[in-house]
């Protein structure tokens, strides 16, 4: 196939998404390259996204159990002080090992890595750091970045506005972070740098945290950050920053308008979502347009408008998630292949790796409303005896099942291991499941999954421990 080509397929981008396109591919007998300008393989994920967060999540979430927290509580008794030099080290170890390990499967695969920036030259050649490659496919995998915040300047060499990335790197526990933005990422480094003993301010601009998520979740969420000290500014709109030194000037509005006030910080994280990265890709030579959100848009297959032409992960619509990118990857590479690569966007999980972790797959209560008549079972997880035991009772999971067939329209929990019970959800939706083949299926005791056992058994009015 490739002889008039220099490849079966070129992938431009080497996140999740393009680097599992780049992998199946090549193991379905496709000769495939790959594009990638940083200097490391594994997009943001791997890179700037979500290894280092896990890494720094993860590392905060011991020191703040030692530190008072859950230890205590257990008869541990430590007196916990911060190496922020090594923590910070085992995120840059954590990163090193993952992205090597990308490029020792490229190796493995015998796939080439086109090292810089690819722009089309036609529909199927690319240039890539003053070479043209050819291909009879190409997968445009180039995900997503930072959304500017119009007045409030990102600059992560001086460490006082940053974005993530500014935010996973800081080498000192800020006195006072300013998060704008309610949403993933904020709670999630805010979550860290509040751990290590940073006072956090959330600033979101909607009237609730965690948009698109449950009205449930988001409401108990609240309460939960709440407690743990993250101070919350809702329905709030930022609409200028100064920086003077090390310190940041923000000016607050209410988002409905009103009087201004101000407020100081050491550091000012702007997450406010992420845009697609179309910039540069030359997309003006193959005729191919984005929609009105700056995505590009795809077929049931994830091919473009333009024949030879393929898109996937953060770049399309749909959520911009690491594992949707990945099941996209697999999905096109297959297609290509001739073979049937299907995605099924009803089922793609999310979860907010805070403690508790907050997990959700399909419809939300209030989508599920909209839809037609739905059964509703909920379980706290403080009646849940693992959970309970191990001192975590926050939280809840809750089961939406149609009314008339009792099929699972979506799940949401809130628990310590949310990210972990989420998946057997979503194997079971995969499966059309009802909410009483769930409250059938024998789950093993003690397990924070019993409790969605007893959502499931809720449904119908008949949990066992409440
Ligand atoms: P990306 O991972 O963005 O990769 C695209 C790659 O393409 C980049 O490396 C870029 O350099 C390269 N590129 C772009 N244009 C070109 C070009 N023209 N030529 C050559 N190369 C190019 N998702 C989760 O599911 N779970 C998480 O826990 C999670 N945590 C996150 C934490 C943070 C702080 C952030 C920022 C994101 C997180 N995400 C998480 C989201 C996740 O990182 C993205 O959804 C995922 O990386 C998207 O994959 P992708 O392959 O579409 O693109
Ligand atoms: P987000 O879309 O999750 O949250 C952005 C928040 O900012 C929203 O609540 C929004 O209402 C608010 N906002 C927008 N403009 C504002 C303004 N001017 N002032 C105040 N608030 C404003 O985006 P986020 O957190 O930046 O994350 C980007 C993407 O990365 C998400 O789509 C997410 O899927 C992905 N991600 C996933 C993670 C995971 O799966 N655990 C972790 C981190 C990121």
């Amino acid at each position: 196939m490739a002889d008039q080509f220099d490849y079966d397929v070129i992938v431009i981008g080497s996140g999740p998404g393009g680097y599992v396109a780049a992998i199946r591919a090549a193991q379905l007998g496709l000769k495939t390259a790959c594009a990638e300008s940083r200097e490391t393989l594994g997009g943001t994920c791997l890179n700037v996204g979500c290894i280092p967060s896990k890494a720094l999540l993860h590392a905060s979430e011991y020191f703040e159990a030692a530190a008072g927290g859950t230890f205590a509580k257990l008869g541990i008794k430590v007196k916990p002080e911060l190496d922020l030099p090594t923590m910070q080290g085992q995120r840059v170890d954590a990163v090193k090992g993952l992205t090597g390990g990308i490029e020792f499967l490229f190796k493995k695969n015998k796939i080439d890595w086109l090292k810089g920036h690819a722009t089309f030259v036609d529909a199927h050649t690319v240039e890539v750091a003053g070479e043209k490659k050819s291909a009879k496919n190409i997968i445009i995998a180039t995900g997503s970045s930072v959304t500017p915040l119009p007045g409030v300047d990102v600059d992560n060499s001086k460490g006082v506005i940053v974005d993530s990335t500014g935010a996973l790197e800081l080498d000192k526990v800020p006195g006072h972070m300013v998060v704008i933005g309610g949403g993933v990422i904020g709670l999630e480094l805010g979550s860290v740098w509040r751990r290590l003993g940073a006072k956090v301010t959330v600033v979101e601009y909607l009237d609730q945290i965690l948009p698109g998520m449950d009205g449930d979740v988001r409401k108990e969420a609240n309460k939960i950050f709440r407690k743990q000290g993250i101070e919350f500014k809702l329905s709030t709109k930022v609409t200028g920053a100064s920086v003077n030194g090390k310190t940041a000037t923000l000016t607050l509005e209410p988002a409905a308008g009103g009087p201004a006030e101000t407020i100081e910080a050491d550091v000012v994280l702007v997450s406010i979502g992420r845009r697609p990265n179309t910039d540069g890709l030359g997309l003006d030579k193959i005729g191919l347009e984005l929609n009105k959100r700056g995505q590009i848009e795809t077929d049931h297959e994830f091919g473009t408008k333009v024949p030879g032409v393929w898109a996937i992960g953060d770049v399309i619509p749909g959520p911009m998630l690491a594992h949707k990118a990945e099941d996209e990857g697999i999905a096109v590479a297959e297609n290509i292949a001739g073979l049937t690569g299907i995605v099924n966007h009803d089922v793609i999980p999310s979860v907010v790796y805070t403690m508790p972790e907050i997990a959700g797959v399909g419809l939300t209560e209030e989508a599920a409303k909209e839809k037609g008549a739905i059964k509703v079972g909920k379980f706290p997880m403080l009646a849940n005896s693992r959970a309970k035991t191990n001192h975590e009772p926050d939280g809840f999971v809750k089961v939406i099942a149609d009314a008339e067939s009792d099929k699972v329209l979506g799940v949401w929990i809130i628990a310590s291991v949310a990210g972990t019970m989420i998946a057997q959800v979503a194997q079971a939706m995969e499966f059309g499941a009802s909410s009483e083949d769930i409250a059938y299926t024998c789950h093993a005791h003690p397990t924070h999954n019993e409790a969605i056992k007893e959502a499931a058994m809720a449904v119908t009015g008949k949990p066992i421990h409440i």
